[in-house]
Formats: C-alpha cells, sequence, structure tokens
C-alpha cells in the first residue's frame, strides 16, 4: 500500500495531457521574443529578419533555436564567468527560456491559440531622444554614401558654440540614417583641432570620448551628480564609419546633450580610456584593483 502511494505523483504527471503542458508560440514564445528580440528584429532595423509575428518567426525556427542554445542572440558580450553579472535590461534569455525554444521548435514550432498571444509591443518613435530634450544639438555636414563604394571612415568637426564650461548630463549620438551609419563616435576636441584621424582613435589626438551610436544603443544617462565636462570653446569630432548599402545615400548625425545647470560641478567626473592601444598597454593582474593617477 505504501509503495503504491509514493508511486502515485508519479503516475499523476504523466498523466497530465501532452496539450497542456506543450510549449506554443502564442503563449510562451511570443514574449521572449517581444522582450529580447524585437528591439532589433522588425522593420526598419539593423536585425535581417523581423519577429513581430508568428509568420515572420516561423520560417527562422531553426537558425532562432541555434542562435539561443549558442547564445549568440541576442547579442551580449558579457563573459558569464567571471565578474558581474547583474546588469539593467540585460536582454539575455534565462535557461528555461532557451529550453522553451528548443522544445517548441522539437514539436515542429506550433502556434496554438491566438488568444494566448500578448499585445503587441508597442515601440517608441526612432527619431525621439532616448535622453529626453537635448539643451544642445550638434549636427554633422551633409555626407553622400555612394551606391556602391569602400566603407568610409572619417571624421568632421563642428562647433558646440558653447562659452563656458558645463557638465553633461545625459548623451546620445543619433545617426540621421540608420542604413548607412555603420557606428558613430563622438568626442570632445580643441577648438583648433582639424584634420581626419580617419576613424583611429587609437592616438592621443582623438580627442575626449563622449559617447557611441552602434547597434542597441540609445545614449548615456549618467546618475545624479555624475557627469562629463564638456570645455568652453570645444568642438565636437564625428567619427564615421558609414556603409554602402547599393543605392546612394545621403546622412547627417546628431549629437544631443542634457546639461547640467551653469556652474553645477558633479561629484563624479565620468572620462574614458580606451583600452588596448598599442602604445599603452595596460596589465591588471587578476583579482586586483588599479587606480590611474596621473589623469
Ligand atoms: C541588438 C540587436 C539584436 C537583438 C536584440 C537580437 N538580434 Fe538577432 N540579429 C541581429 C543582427 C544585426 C543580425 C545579423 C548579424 C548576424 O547574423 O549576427 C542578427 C541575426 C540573427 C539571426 C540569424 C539570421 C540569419 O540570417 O540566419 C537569428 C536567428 C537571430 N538574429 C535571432 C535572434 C533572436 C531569437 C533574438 C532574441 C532572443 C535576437 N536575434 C535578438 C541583431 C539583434
Amino acid at each position: 500500500m505504501t509503495k503504491m502511494l509514493r508511486l502515485l505523483p508519479v503516475f499523476l504527471a504523466i498523466a497530465v495531457p501532452a496539450s497542456a503542458q506543450q510549449v506554443t508560440f502564442a503563449k510562451d514564445i511570443a514574449p521572449i521574443l517581444q522582450r529580447s528580440c524585437q528591439g532589433c528584429h522588425r522593420p526598419g532595423q539593423m536585425a535581417p529578419m523581423s519577429m513581430l509575428t508568428f509568420q515572420d518567426v516561423r520560417p527562422w525556427a531553426r537558425s532562432i533555436k541555434q542562435r539561443v542554445t549558442e547564445r549568440t542572440m541576442p547579442p551580449w558580450g558579457i563573459d558569464s564567468h567571471v565578474g558581474l553579472q547583474s546588469f539593467k535590461n540585460d536582454p539575455t534569455l534565462r535557461q528555461d527560456e532557451v529550453d522553451n525554444i528548443v522544445k517548441w521548435i522539437a514539436a515542429t514550432a506550433p502556434l496554438s491559440n491566438m488568444a494566448d498571444t500578448p499585445k503587441p509591443r508597442e515601440f517608441d518613435d526612432a527619431d525621439r531622444w532616448h535622453i529626453g530634450k537635448p539643451d544642445l544639438v550638434v549636427t554633422s555636414p551633409k555626407h553622400i554614401v555612394p551606391a556602391e563604394a569602400s566603407d568610409w571612415w572619417g571624421s568632421y568637426y563642428v562647433e558646440t558654440g558653447l562659452t563656458e564650461d558645463r557638465y553633461i548630463k545625459a548623451i546620445e549620438s543619433k545617426p540621421g540614417n540608420t542604413a548607412v551609419v555603420h557606428h558613430l563616435l563622438t568626442y570632445a576636441v580643441d577648438a583648433d583641432m582639424t584634420g581626419d584621424s580617419n576613424g583611429d582613435d587609437s592616438n592621443g589626438d582623438a580627442g575626449d570620448f563622449l559617447n557611441e551610436f552602434a547597434v542597441g544603443k540609445n545614449g548615456d544617462l549618467f546618475p545624479e551628480g555624475t557627469g562629463r565636462l564638456l570645455k568652453a570653446g570645444s568642438k565636437i569630432k564625428f567619427d564615421f564609419h558609414y556603409h554602402s548599402v547599393g543605392t546612394e545615400q545621403s546622412d547627417r548625425s546628431q549629437l544631443g546633450i542634457v546639461l547640467y545647470p551653469k556652474g553645477y560641478t558633479p561629484k563624479h567626473v565620468v572620462y574614458s580610456k580606451q583600452l588596448g592601444q598599442p602604445t599603452e598597454p595596460l596589465d591588471i593582474p587578476g583579482g586586483s584593483t588599479y587606480v590611474r593617477s596621473d589623469v
């Protein structure tokens, strides 16, 4: 008798109808795609195909399984075996979500009940500033990207018109034409700077790094009391990588900046130093803390 009772729960688990356990697009998969994939996989964005609907997604099922199990999608460059693992807005999939995608595809990717499909995700207008309304907008000159050409790495220098030192509260580099702007780096440079660094930001003349646009980046919002310095009279250097796409295109990109009030100095001043420069190796022994005091 005792033996029978022990077996009972196991028997019940097996007896649950397969349909009740089935992983379906509407119930299980769509919410994952909404949260972690559609930011890039939708019309007008940089990823190759849309993942807004079942019809969009179904033909890509096998490829999706491959990319999520090898963990190359969604892109997330953090090593999952070392250091900090907890980040705001981390788009990576939990193991049970990856397992559900694998199960869904093994069951030949059913849609199931349409009524289970979550409400479509609403996306921000691509033209809006993610940092709020900027106090200062600097625009790069018009650049024509030919239909067919080698990729173009080059710089434009534009005045800010700033007459006093100010601290940056939030900053966003916004491409005018996402079809051709592969990425865009912005720097603050001295007023007399001209010329073309040809995209080489590894030398000391590159200027003070401000911000980068690259796929999936929306801008930097510094916590209260933290900011970057923008010196009076400095110019903005736009460092572009443009990519031809088969038709002639033009671009004018923008740098938007929200400033702290005049005269305000934040407690923490942010600066960036690019690592991996050939002239300046940085060797940090494992487990140690590195503080550089000469900058
Ligand atoms: C930050 C933007 C971004 C996000 C978020 C993202 N993708 Fe992608 N995805 C891309 C880009 C860009 C490519 C094309 C380059 C490549 O293949 O790596 C791509 C390619 C793919 C491909 C290969 C398509 C092919 O040609 O075979 C698959 C499959 C895919 N993504 C699935 C996903 C899934 C599933 C998610 C969410 C779990 C996701 N992606 C999230 C940007 C993104």
